[in-house]
């Protein structure tokens, strides 16, 4: 079903606004958005902290989570949040940077040399000041997901950035990576998520670019049968909370649940590898996709001008250089 904006936010704030609450007697449920399937990890990592805030607020603070993009896409679960309709939403940095600019420095192709220096800058000071960032323009970030690394599929083999050549690729509505498909030479296509299955399937794009989940979880494996691994970026999925709601849990509420936040993050970092690797096996055996191995470098070489654009940014140079001084 598709919904055009008003009726989404008369639907959530009428059917939903009245289950939330705040008053010392009343228990406060929040209402969680996010667009993926219940088997996800990401799913599964916020059962975990909901479960993980119950317990650290004697049941004070519920959170009730709505998945598959049931109360709208990642763009419209933003709105909603910034306008006090929904509590929390599950977004990924890539369509954040449209919100708060300080989440582009995430979606730098390339910025992130292995897992161990992406977990160092979510876990440290540049991580968290992001989180912080953007409290005046109505949301506050509780924590990151690993969402693993993306890289292109289709229904033909990408080991070079010549072979996007003439291919509409889908990619999250955000700037960046418009830039990164138009430097690697495709034709970038900016779509929500949800959209992206039937225009696999109807040729509206001609391939796409996730971690390897996307192929099984949301059945892109049925329509691109290459899986091509060049591993571009490393974008984190991120939790955000409304500033409204923010402001209005007491202080001890605000403290249990950032640090169930900040234990699924570590929960979810032992989930998503497991997962991962069940969704390549997944993929290849039932699904029959093939997964290529890539020679990086050329790739690298056709988005490094946008490290350097980035470092004369002055919206996200200071966390781009943070980022690059936690490279071991
Ligand atoms: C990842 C991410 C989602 C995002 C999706 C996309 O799966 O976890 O939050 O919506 O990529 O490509 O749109």
């Amino acid at each position: 079903m598709r919904w055009n904006k008003k009726a989404l936010a008369t639907f959530v704030t009428c059917t939903l606004a009245a289950t939330t609450t705040f008053s010392a007697a009343a228990a406060t449920t929040l209402k969680l958005s996010h667009n993926q399937d219940r088997n996800h990890p990401v799913h599964k990592s916020m059962q975990y902290m909901a479960d993980k805030v119950k317990e650290y607020t004697d049941g004070e603070v519920k959170i009730r989570i709505y998945p598959n993009g049931q109360l709208g896409t990642q763009r419209e679960s933003m709105e909603l949040l910034q306008n006090g309709a929904l509590d929390i939403s599950k977004s990924n940095a890539s369509e954040m940077e449209s919100f708060e600019p300080a989440y582009g420095a995430f979606n730098i192709p390339y910025i992130f040399r292995d897992r161990e220096h992406y977990y160092r800058v979510m876990a440290g000071d540049v991580g968290q000041k992001i989180l912080e960032a953007s409290h005046d323009k109505g949301f506050v970030g509780l924590t990151y997901y690993d969402a693993g690394s993306r890289s292109f599929y289709a229904n033909k083999e990408i080991k070079s950035p010549a072979d996007l050549k003439g291919m509409k690729i889908r990619v999250q509505p955000s700037p960046t990576a418009v830039e990164m498909i138009k430097l690697m030479g495709g034709s970038p296509t900016p779509l929500a998520y949800g959209e992206l299955y039937t225009a696999l399937q109807q040729g509206v794009v001609d391939g796409a670019e996730n971690n390897p989940t996307a192929l099984t979880n949301s059945r892109h494996g049925e329509v691109s049968k290459v899986y091509s691994a060049d591993e571009h970026t490393m974008i984190p999925d991120v939790l955000v909370i409304s500033s409204k709601v923010w402001d209005k849990l007491d202080a001890e509420d605000q403290t249990a649940l950032k640090k169930a936040a900040n234990e699924s993050m570590m929960y979810h970092k032992e989930v998503w590898s497991e997962m991962t690797e069940k969704a390549i096996d997944k993929a290849q055996k039932s699904m029959n996709v093939k997964f290529v191995s890539v020679e990086k470098q050329p790739f690298v070489d056709a988005v490094k001008p946008m490290h350097d654009a980035a470092l004369n940014n002055p919206a996200i140079a200071d966390y781009v250089r943070g980022i690059d001084a936690l490279v071991q």
